[in-house]
């Protein structure tokens, strides 16, 4: 079972295989088509340490993650030598540097009045960390804690869930239409067969794996 602990567990013994060790590419590419105003407010949800943070941070933006671990959250700030000050609430722990607000905690504790007027959700890595009984929940919480002008970028991978226990889990094109595209106007912007790139999963099994960027729009 994928719960809290065991993202916990894995940041503790370092078992973080998917933190990219650069700037995530579709990020860079498909960031500025947002033509986000300076100042603008972008929400990366279980951002654990990712070198995105920084990256969008240094375009003018804003920066609101949100990551369970308080060994990540710290480990970013370190590799980034950047100092931060910690703020302690009843939900979160948060850490303030610059424009970059890290809260440590549970993403379902989150509440609408923490995002304030975000403007992006940045979805790398979290929506897939979620096993699939997990996801309804998920998507829910998100729609209900985003601002109704909030727009988003996602990506997902796709691979025969039989294959591969995860995470990170399979998300399923038609899911993200089921659940997203109420709130918002879904625009698949790219997919592209990934399998060659991870060759420790090929091992264990996996015989396919696609990967799609998505905008939503509202
Ligand atoms: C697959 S990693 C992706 C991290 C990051 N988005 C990236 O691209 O490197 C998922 C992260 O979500 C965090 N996480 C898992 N469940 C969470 C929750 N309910 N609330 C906040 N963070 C969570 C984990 O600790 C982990 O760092």
């Amino acid at each position: 079972m994928v719960d809290n602990q065991h993202w916990l567990d894995r940041w503790k013994e370092n078992r973080i295989g998917f933190h990219e060790p650069a700037v995530n590419q579709h990020l860079q590419r498909y960031l500025p088509q947002f033509d986000l105003p300076r100042g603008a407010c972008v929400f990366l949800p279980l951002c654990g340490k990712a070198h995105d943070i920084a990256w969008i941070a240094a375009q003018g933006y804003e920066v609101i993650g949100i990551e369970l671990s308080q060994l990540a959250i710290e480990a970013f700030f370190e590799e980034n030598e950047l100092d931060y000050e910690r703020l302690d609430t009843d939900r979160f722990g948060i850490y303030k540097s610059g424009n970059i607000s890290l809260l440590q905690g549970d993403f379902f504790d989150l509440s609408n009045d923490d995002l304030g007027a975000c403007n992006l959700v940045y979805d790398r890595a979290a929506l897939i960390a979620m096993e699939r009984h997990d996801r309804p929940r998920y998507y829910d919480h998100m729609l209900s804690i985003i601002p109704a002008v909030s727009n988003m970028m996602l990506i997902t991978l796709e691979y025969d869930q039989s294959e591969m226990t995860g995470p990170p889990f399979a998300v399923p094109t038609d899911e993200v239409y089921q659940y997203y595209s109420d709130a918002f106007s879904i625009n698949l912007l790219e997919t592209n067969d990934i399998i060659d790139e991870r060759p420790r999963w090929r091992k264990v099994g996996l015989t396919a794996l696609s990967e799609s960027v998505f905008r939503l729009d509202r």
